[in-house]
């Protein structure tokens, strides 16, 4: 087993370990999300190294524990039994050797025949180029470990700009994702660009988990969706195979895709013999404004579960420094793929979360309603909406919530136009910046379902049974707890509302 006398930890990281724990007591636990993983201190971002481990799921994250905005990468570390009750551990990688002392990067990892946790990550440093100017080089590094400590490899990095194809930039080549294979060996895709910055996604194969060979280009954008493809992951599901990544500067696309970095997902048919993806479907991964960098695991029971970075790189640095934290996952999301579509649902975990249930039925109603028990701002509400009964096809159906008489944050319908849209424009924010998403949604005659999950700072909204996905943060005041119904029309309502405990 792994020997933890055999290597020292860096002060680097002892540094950030002293300082998380002392520094964790000073922000109030009211003001952190209550089952969403948030930063320990400091500032969060992508999903790392999820992985079930020792019984537990290890949520490992993109850290800077010394300040709310980014900074040199250090990987934080999240333990759980539930995927929804979280233990910090102590930050498990800081940016501290040759090869990563301008940070940690994105990756995965693995659990390798002799019990051993293995982190695959990316390791930056900035190289003096032969033109003279200063760039970040970007390599593949390990770290071994045993759940708490990880003990980086000494042949670091593994991968370097001499295992990439022709034409393919070194800059960019970060974030492994891996898998184990059927047969005991792995595989594992990275982001990378062409050196003009279009985005591909390579395929590396080792037979170890620590020796690691380019076997190809699995899929390109030729310029499609967005440039640099961060964040990749790859896996089998349902029959079908799916690529999800997250792309930087997208352009609009009709409702589907929107500007800024976003998230795409493949679906398609894959030859294992010859590792040949065929795209057979294109969609976004959610809709709404506070969504990136998804990473998936195949839990113990074959669940495929995927979290995501709740929030968005265009907007996530305008806070205050006073701000003690900034940076949370989405909730864990349970994939289907039905009908080449990718469907996702609140881990079922949630529902050990329930407290009593509040239900009210056939609520037919225009203009404005409160409904006695409904309001919160932890709360799973599943709300079916439809037209009254014998009259005209409504014009509009809204939720409120976060909401006193200054701020709310809205989810809305509009039939007619089958757009779902969220709206977080009165929810306490001073800034300039995206407030709305809209998305386009199927519906028969006006009858839709929203699932609604709140969670202090956030709300995830699952339309249709996780057809469609909208997430988005409001840093609202916690006062500010109330919901409430509005109908440009008539519409008759089913609504069922558990405050989660
Ligand atoms: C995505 C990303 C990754 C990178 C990490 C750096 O959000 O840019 O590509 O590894 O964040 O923190």
């Amino acid at each position: 087993m792994f020997d933890m006398e055999v290597f020292m930890i860096s002060q680097t990281l002892r540094d950030a370990r002293k300082y998380e724990e002392a520094m964790e007591r000073t922000i109030e636990k009211e003001q952190k999300p209550d089952f969403h993983l948030c930063t320990r201190v400091g500032w969060m971002n992508d999903p790392n190294g999820f992985s079930y481990y020792k019984g537990e799921y290890h949520l490992f994250y993109q850290y800077h524990p010394y300040d709310s905005h980014w900074g040199p990468m250090h990987w934080g570390h999240a333990v759980s039994a539930d995927l929804l009750h979280w233990r910090y551990l102590p930050a498990a990688l800081a940016p501290d050797r040759e090869y990563d002392r301008d940070g940690c990067f994105s990756g995965s990892a693995v659990i390798l025949p002799d019990g051993r946790h293995l982190l695959l990550y990316t390791g930056v440093s900035r190289e003096a180029q032969p033109d003279g100017s200063m760039r970040d080089v970007q390599t593949q590094c390990i770290a071994i470990g045993d759940g708490v400590d990880y003990e980086k490899y000494a042949a670091n990095p593994v991968l370097t700009k001499d295992d990439l194809p022709e034409g393919s930039s070194k800059f960019d080549f970060r974030d492994p994702k891996m898998w184990q294979k059927p047969d005991g060996s792995y595989q594992c895709v990275v982001g990378n660009c062409t050196e003009d910055g279009d985005g591909q996604v390579l395929l590396f194969g080792s037979p170890n988990g620590i020796d690691w060979k380019y076997e190809k280009i699995l899929v390109a954008n030729r310029g499609r969706y967005g440039r640099m493809w961060e964040c990749p992951d790859f896996f089998l599901l349902d029959g079908k195979a799916v690529l999800l990544t997250s792309p930087m500067d997208m352009l609009p696309h009709e409702f589907e895709y929107h500007n800024g970095n976003g998230t795409l997902c493949l679906i398609g048919s894959y030859d294992e013999e010859t590792d040949t993806f065929v795209e057979e479907h294109n969609q976004a991964v959610d809709y709404g404004i506070d969504f990136y960098a998804t990473q998936t695991i195949l839990a113990p029971d074959g669940r495929r579960i995927m979290v995501a970075w709740m929030q968005n790189w265009d907007t996530c640095n305008l806070h205050t420094p006073a701000q003690p934290w900034l940076g949370q996952m989405t909730l864990p999301r349970e994939l289907s793929v039905k009908n080449g579509r990718l469907y996702q649902k609140p881990v079922r975990e949630l529902e050990a979360m329930q407290g009593e249930e509040v239900r009210h039925e056939k609520v037919t109603f225009t203009d404005v309603i409160r409904l006695s028990g409904v309001e919160g701002r932890k709360v799973d509400m599943e709300l079916t909406v439809r037209p009254a009964d014998g009259s005209d096809m409504y014009h509009k159906f809204a939720v409120r919530f976060a909401q006193n008489d200054t701020y709310q944050t809205s989810v809305s319908f509009r039939p007619h136009e089958s757009v779902v849209k969220v709206d977080r424009k009165f929810s306490g924010s001073r800034r300039a910046i995206i407030h709305q998403r809209r998305c386009l949604v199927n519906h028969k005659d006006g009858t839709i379902k929203l699932r609604i999950i709140l969670d202090k700072f956030s709300v995830e909204t699952f339309v249709n049974d996780g057809e469609h996905v909208l997430t988005a943060t409001m840093y609202t005041d916690l006062e500010a707890e109330g919901i409430s119904f509005f109908a440009d029309g008539e519409v008759t309502m089913d609504v069922v509302k558990y405050e989660l405990i």
